[in-house]
């Protein structure tokens, strides 16, 4: 309902715009990182919104480099949410028990909001994740349809730690050995739901102690991109998961295989981020990380997810 709301006011903004103005903003250049995924997108300001080419240009190098950057930007929660209208429905912040939108009351913030920081205010964080090291993941892979892509958008930094890693699964998948490969296409794995990707207990969940109970999503090993149509490996999170229909002992050795692997430095680039960065990544065939930082210091990010669908494997992909 709001995302189709703020996204009806965007194209109005764009109508009302004149043509010279218009063919101004067409102009978007994009600079790939050099490593395995990601490229930045210069010449947008979001501010003023995106026109339908810029639109179109930025969805192919989404589909691309799986991960954009745009830097340098000023921009309201509201300017965030209809930036983001423009690659799909938004979800809504998840509800507290998720610790997304923290235990203080923000009225002021928009539904699609969800808050990442380390901040508390009178004792009781703002946002979700703190300060400490996030593990590689998808977000919210222990969903059945995991939103396909997640949008942050940085407002305060400390001066050092909190860098953002990414890795390709697509090359993950494509240079497993072919018996791997051969073993892993049709299984599945539970993406467990009871800890946050820093590690933490979320409310409501007790702690795991047999793997083939945990609570989550089962998803495909390899997960069909519905856009692209390759194949990609689909992990997760890794403490927890369980492949079904494998011993525990099996199922742990084949994870721990995928998940040294998928993680390689040769699949990844790393940002070091800066006030007004904006980055978004295809959740689908892309996973994160974040470097810890010093508590004593404040990061707050404000992120918006893109609802997804079920992920589902084609052996003809
Ligand atoms: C996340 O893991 O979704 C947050 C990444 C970050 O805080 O940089």
């Amino acid at each position: 309902m709001f995302g189709n709301w703020r996204c009806w006011t965007v194209y109005r903004r764009m109508k009302a715009e004149s043509h010279e103005e218009a063919l101004e903003k067409m102009k978007i250049e994009i600079v790939p990182t050099g490593d395995a995924l990601g490229a930045e997108i210069r010449g947008v300001d979001l501010k003023r919104g995106l026109t339908e080419e810029q639109t179109t240009a930025m969805k192919s190098a989404w589909q691309e480099h799986l991960v954009l950057l745009i830097r340098g930007q000023q921009i309201s929660d509201r300017e965030l949410v209809e930036f983001s209208c423009h690659f799909g429905v938004l979800e809504l912040a998840p509800a507290n028990e998720f610790t997304f939108r923290g235990n203080v009351d923000m009225p002021e913030t928009p539904p699609e909001i969800s808050v990442i920081s380390n901040v508390k205010v009178e004792g009781q964080p703002i946002g979700a994740l703190g300060s400490l090291e996030a593990d590689w993941h998808t977000d919210m892979s222990f969903m059945d349809e995991p939103p396909l892509g997640s949008i942050l958008y940085a407002l305060e930094l400390p001066t050092e730690g909190g860098d953002t890693g990414f890795s390709n699964m697509y090359a993950a998948y494509e240079s497993l050995p072919q018996d791997v490969r051969l073993r892993i296409d049709g299984l599945v794995a539970i993406h467990d739901n009871s800890l946050t990707s820093a590690g933490t207990l979320r409310k409501g969940f007790e702690q795991v102690t047999d793997v083939t109970k945990a609570p989550g999503a089962r998803h495909p090993l390899v997960r069909t991109h519905p856009e692209s149509g390759r194949n990609a490996l689909f992990l997760g999170r890794r403490t927890n998961s369980y492949v079904p229909g494998l011993s525990v002992e099996e199922s742990e050795e084949l994870l721990d295989f995928l998940w040294a692997h998928a993680v390689q430095p040769r699949f990844t680039w790393h940002h070091k981020w800066a006030i007004g960065d904006l980055v978004m990544w295809d959740n689908r065939c892309a996973m994160h990380r974040r470097d810890p930082f010093d508590d004593t210091e404040r990061r707050i990010m404000h992120r918006t997810q893109i609802r997804g669908d079920r992920p589902y494997y084609s052996a003809a992909a």
